[in-house]
């Protein structure tokens, strides 16, 4: 098989990229010949750590000689530790934690919960948002009717148009039971809701006795230059979902919520056979551990201003997002930027903006990054596309 190729038996429905890696190191991929790619995606979001870091590959080998697997019918100290770590790493008072597998998984059981505890039926969110593929997170999804698949949502949604504050406080009323929204729109192409629209959700949500919840899937973990974008931005969220980063790779999702909704909820009401396996949480540890001890989340904010000082050239005419989410918009349309770039061996993504690339590099990322970024886009120009 080449070395771009897919395998015969596995389903097509991802467009793949010219470039199939065997293994990667720090924030460099490498395929069977030794090409080597500088990996400006991370996996769309999750390689937080990079790849090959030993503080991870440490954590999840020692813990699969250990215990490799338990559910949660009995309880684990690693459990315990990763949702203390995960809990002390959030913004104060989400102190409960439910562990998951994914994104979508965090966003199915959020929304749930709402729904639940709040005894309502409807859900605000964001035009352009984004919060997985499966039933309530995919109803809560701007623009899923192209694929959603299901005949029906299961409660009622109301789109807000993005950064609108009235119509947001138009749109929560008694029978909301609480608005979604991610505080930069990751697949959306990194676009940043402006501050004053995440806090008109926060007095909407007051107001109405609704919740809210912030989606920090793609957002959470170090990645904008903040814990978390309710850290960013100052809004103080219900619920939090996060995912992708959280485990720096191993699949993992979580649930934090206040201690308020945690009491009305009673055994049973949710569950999972995988979720807080004590891999997944050996690697919660292990990654958060890491982002303190190494100062990652200074070096976001630094090399994200860097970024935005030296990568507006070439096809580049703007950045918009946070930190490392970020959004370069492109004169040419982007999947052409990012073939360009993979052609002198940079990894970046798209989004569902066509003028849009998205950069989602690990958060170990160094200064000679950047440069090399800046100088392919300033070798690519404009004209060329
Ligand atoms: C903001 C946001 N929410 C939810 C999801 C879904 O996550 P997963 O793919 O892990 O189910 C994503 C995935 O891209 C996301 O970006």
């Amino acid at each position: 098989m080449s070395s771009g190729a897919r395998g015969a038996h596995l389903d097509e429905v991802y467009p793949t990229l010219p470039f199939k890696p065997v293994k990667g190191r720090g924030v460099w991929l490498e395929d069977e010949h030794g090409r080597k790619v500088l990996d400006f995606y991370g996996g769309h979001a999750v390689a937080a750590l990079g790849y090959g870091h030993p503080r991870l590959s440490e954590a999840i080998c020692r813990q699969a000689e250990t215990l490799h697997f338990q559910s949660n019918v009995l309880p684990l100290a690693v459990r315990d530790e990763a949702a203390e770590k995960l809990a002390a790493f959030a913004p104060s008072g989400l102190d409960r934690v439910f562990f998951v597998n994914s994104g979508a998984e965090a966003n199915e059981n959020a929304l749930r919960l709402a729904l639940t505890v709040t005894g309502r039926s409807k859900i605000v969110a964001v035009e352009h948002g984004f919060h997985g593929r499966t039933a309530a997170a995919g109803a809560a999804t701007w623009g899923a009717k192209k694929w959603y698949g299901f005949p029906r949502t299961p409660f009622d949604v109301v789109f807000v148009p993005r950064n609108d504050v009235a119509a947001m406080h138009a749109a929560v009323d008694d029978k909301t039971a609480a608005v979604i929204v991610e505080p930069v729109q990751g697949l959306a192409g990194a676009f940043d809701l402006a501050t004053d629209f995440l806090r008109a959700a926060r007095q909407a949500c007051d107001r109405n006795d609704a919740l809210l919840i912030l989606d920090e899937v793609q957002s959470g973990i170090g990645r904008l230059g903040a814990p978390f974008g309710a850290d960013l931005y100052r809004v103080q969220p219900d619920i939090l979902t996060t995912a992708k980063g959280v485990a720096g790779g191993f699949p993992c999702g979580a649930v934090l919520m206040t201690p308020t909704i945690a009491s009305q909820l009673s055994p049973g009401q949710l569950g999972t056979t995988f979720g807080g396996g004590p891999l997944a949480c050996a690697a919660v540890v292990a990654t958060i551990e890491t982002i303190e001890q190494e100062r990652l989340i200074d070096n976001v904010r630094e090399l994200s201003a860097l970024i935005r000082e030296t990568c507006v050239v070439g096809p580049v005419h703007g950045v918009q997002g946070q930190g490392f989410l970020l959004g370069l918009k492109t004169t040419p349309p982007a999947a052409k930027v990012r073939d360009a770039l993979l052609e002198r061996n940079i990894l970046v993504g798209t989004s569902t903006d066509p003028h849009v690339v998205r950069l989602l590099p690990p958060l170990i990322l160094e200064r000679q990054h950047v440069e090399l970024l800046a100088s392919a886009l300033e070798e690519i120009g404009n004209a060329a596309l």
